[in-house]
């Protein structure tokens, strides 16, 4: 196996080549200590206020795609081979001056303190690239993983809706110079394995998933590291060793999104982005949900293979996917085994997974004729929050009656888990409000929920029961169209 002992990518203009660091150096250090592009803040070190917000571009399937990411808690190591477009970057519109989004916060009052602004301007940059004249709804989605304490909302939005005027993205120099930077970044993409260290910090990036399995044979106890959207603050804010670490968010390998007929395959590394249109097109319902998991930067860059391996009981997909009776593929070497996922959760913090196994994929069945679906979140905050409860239902109705049901709460038990009791008491019985709110009363039966400072006990259990309510007036009282606003 070839390798190389230093990474290598395009920093704006200037491609940089570094092999003395760690698995724990973050972008937003190298950017700010080493490179001093400061524009680039630091807020909260979390990924919650979006300060630190660039845009990371990485070939897939050869076609270059940017996204807008948090420098904070996104590792040095895995921007390998990509493109990190920094405020700095950012060039004028065709009247000379600012960029046409900055010229937008500006005119509109957008920036008071500006301590935010680096970051708001880069979030709304890649919507402008993506969606020049987007929708408020669109505008609010970029922004949710942005916070701002003191212009306050109205005026960055404005600015937002104005930014088209002041120019397009075609005349943006990553659409002008995109095939150039395509060229560059696909000579960078040698197909080696790559692995660098500072003293025994160490970081080791797979060339392909087949090595990724051998390198955890070789190093069972390694952190395996994905979107570190959960790894990163175990760095920031734990001040963990992460070393040996194993990094998977370059390999297309276990990223790959397939259709079939009875089921859809999603590789562990796709992120809740990859997944998005996918899920959209196959269970519509779960949109909204899916959209209220963390905020845009962490959605690009968190993967479902991390939100279900970190075994937290307060993950929102397992539920969901719970619910939809996903299963599992779990590897470690070439030995292969499939796990119901609801079976992988076997107590707090602990999960059916060997040293040196790994998520390789997750199955999802194909939607069914007859069923009703719906998944809600309930936390403090609407946007960028963890949940105090997740509910996802799936029911299967035939002429009247329940012939099956799937119901998979988050936030109520030691880990992601089905209300088997509120399940019995549905199926068999008529589709009607009454049966879904005997079906809630018998929720004592499948949890006693925990007292911590998101939620009270009562309140978890008064939530769940009222979603099968709300389950039952927007999926069976008439108009399964009209959703309840969250
Ligand atoms: C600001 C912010 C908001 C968030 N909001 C939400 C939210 O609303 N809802 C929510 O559910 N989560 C939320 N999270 C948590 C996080 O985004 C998710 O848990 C995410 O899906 C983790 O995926 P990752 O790829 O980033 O995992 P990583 O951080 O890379 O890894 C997480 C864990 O999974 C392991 N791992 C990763 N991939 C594999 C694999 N293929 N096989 C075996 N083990 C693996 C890692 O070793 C680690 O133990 C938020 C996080 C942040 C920072
Ligand atoms: S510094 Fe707050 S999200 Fe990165
Ligand atoms: S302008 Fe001060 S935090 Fe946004």
């Amino acid at each position: 196996m070839a390798h190389r002992q230093e990474i290598r990518f395009l920093l704006n203009d200037r491609q940089v080549a570094i092999g003395d660091i760690g698995a724990s150096d973050t972008l937003l250090d190298h950017l700010r200590l080493t490179a001093a592009l400061t524009g680039t803040k630091e807020g909260c070190a979390e990924g919650d206020c979006g300060a630190c917000t660039v845009l990371v571009g990485r070939l897939r399937d050869g076609v270059l795609r940017y996204q807008p990411v948090n420098a904070c808690i996104r590792f040095l190591a895995s921007v390998d081979a990509c493109h990190v477009v920094t405020v700095e970057h950012l060039r004028a519109g065709e009247g000379g001056g600012l960029h046409p989004v900055q010229q937008a916060m500006v005119d509109h009052h957008g920036s008071q303190c500006g301590f935010c602004t680096p970051g708001i301007v880069m979030a709304l940059y890649a919507l402008w690239m993506q969606t020049p004249e987007p929708t408020r709804h669109q505008i609010e989605t970029a922004l949710q993983g942005n916070l701002c304490r003191c212009t306050g909302y109205a005026p960055i939005i404005r600015a937002a809706e104005a930014a088209a005027r002041y120019g397009t993205p075609a005349t943006d120099p990553l659409n002008t110079e995109r095939e150039a930077v395509t060229a560059r970044l696909a000579a960078l993409q040698d197909g080696h394995r790559v692995e660098v260290a500072r003293d025994d910090d160490r970081a080791i990036l797979p060339a392909s998933v087949d090595d990724l399995a051998a390198m955890l044979l070789e190093h069972p106890a390694a952190t395996v590291v994905a979107g570190a959207t959960d790894v990163g603050l175990w760095v920031t804010k734990h001040f963990r060793d992460i070393s040996p670490a194993v990094f998977t968010g370059h390999l297309e390998g276990l990223q790959q999104i397939e259709v079939g007929d009875t089921a859809m395959r999603i590789g562990a590394g796709a992120s809740y982005t990859d997944c998005e249109a996918m899920l959209a097109a196959e269970y519509p319902n779960l949109t909204e949900y899916w959209n209220r998991i963390a905020g845009w930067q962490v959605r690009n860059m968190g993967t479902v293979g991390g939100n279900i391996a970190n075994g937290s009981p307060i993950g929102d997909t397992p539920p969901v996917l719970i619910a939809l009776g996903a299963e599992i593929v779990l590897r470690r070497g070439e030995a292969r085994r499939s796990l119901a996922l609801e079976d992988f959760f076997i107590d707090y913090g602990k999960q059916d997974r060997a040293p040196g196994e790994f998520i390789e994929q997750i199955i999802i069945p194909r939607r069914a004729n007859g069923t009703h679906h719906a998944a809600y979140k309930v936390s403090k905050r609407r946007d960028d929050d963890i949940s105090s409860v997740a509910a996802a239902f799936n029911v299967t109705v035939a002429e009247g009656t329940v012939t099956a049901a799937r119901i998979a709460f988050g936030g109520m038990a030691g880990i992601p888990k089905r209300a088997k009791a509120a399940e019995a008491a549905i199926v068999g019985a008529a589709w009607s409000e009454a049966t879904l709110l005997t079906a809630a009363a018998s929720l004592d039966d499948d949890f006693a929920p925990l007292t911590d400072w998101r939620a009270s006990s009562e309140y978890r259990m008064q939530v769940a029961r009222n979603l099968f309510r709300r389950f039952w007036l927007e999926q069976g009282a008439g108009d399964a169209a009209a959703r309840l606003s969250a």
